[in-house]
């Protein structure tokens, strides 16, 4: 199940919404729906939603317009682990992508080793991996951006280049997330070009040049077009907007319009 992708990449980062796999199942179903009858042209697959591990299954299954995914997993190696679930075991139960390192998940206290044993392994299971960045505060002296490039180098470090082309880079500066107040497409643009930059570090400059990135923090109908043009990202990563089937299909008809 490996994603072919064509910009714009749309994720939906569902948290712990629905509360029940049956208004999860109602969700996709109307998403489908709304996503065949929009006047605009999207592609077959026009999303993706990361979802429970417990509801991927069947929403995998169910999904025709898009891809479904988790939110996090395990990088510990196979074996005598209990209470975890592993990449391989999400990939064969249909997932086609999977978030690391979400800031919600930075805060229960993953650390960037752990992060970047979860990126390895996920890529070795042939996940699509959304790998995400952002920083908590901005100083003047934009020693954030040095710092978000630091993390880039060391959460891949574990990473096999060969696996480089199924990763994909998330930038979620923490104090957008959740907030009212979206980073700017001058700011998102900003650090897009150092976490790139880092990125050539690892991999050369063709590689980072072509690496897709979104832009995740207070994304809405009304501004999603505008990190794609002018925010220098390929697709977004929407929590709050993602989470209303209404919402969401108006952001991803507002990213394919001409
Ligand atoms: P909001 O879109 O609700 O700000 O959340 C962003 C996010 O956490 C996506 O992963």
């Amino acid at each position: 199940n490996m994603i072919k992708r064509t910009a714009p990449i749309i994720v939906g980062n569902w948290k712990t919404t629905p509360e029940t796999l049956q208004e999860a199942t109602k969700f996709v179903k109307n998403l489908d729906k709304k996503c065949s009858s929009s006047k605009t042209k999207l592609p077959k697959k026009a999303y993706y939603i990361a979802t429970s591990d417990i509801f991927i299954p069947h929403l995998a299954e169910l999904s025709e317009r898009g891809y479904v995914g988790s939110q996090n997993i395990s990088g510990i190696r196979p074996g005598q682990v209990t209470g975890v679930t592993i990449p391989s075991q999400i990939a064969s139960a249909g997932a086609d992508f999977v978030i690391i390192g979400h800031s919600e998940v930075r805060k229960q206290g993953e650390t960037v080793e752990e992060r970047s044993h979860k990126v390895a392994l996920s890529l070795q299971a042939k996940l699509t991996t959304i790998a995400c960045f952002g920083e908590h505060t901005r100083d003047k002296n934009g020693n954030y951006l040095s710092e978000l490039e630091e993390d880039v180098k060391k959460t891949l470090s574990l990473v096999d280049r060969s696996l480089f082309n199924n990763l994909i880079i998330a930038y979620e500066p923490v104090w957008a997330i959740g907030s009212k107040n979206p980073a700017t497409t001058s700011e998102c643009f900003e650090v897009v070009i150092a976490l790139r930059r880092a990125l050539a570090s690892i991999a050369g400059i063709d590689y980072a040049k072509k690496v897709q990135v979104l832009y995740g923090g207070a994304v809405a109908p009304d501004n999603a077009k505008d990190f794609l043009e002018d925010g220098g990202v390929d697709g977004l990563l929407i929590g709050r907007a993602s989470q209303d089937v209404q919402s969401f299909v108006d952001i991803i008809n507002a990213c394919y319009e001409k």
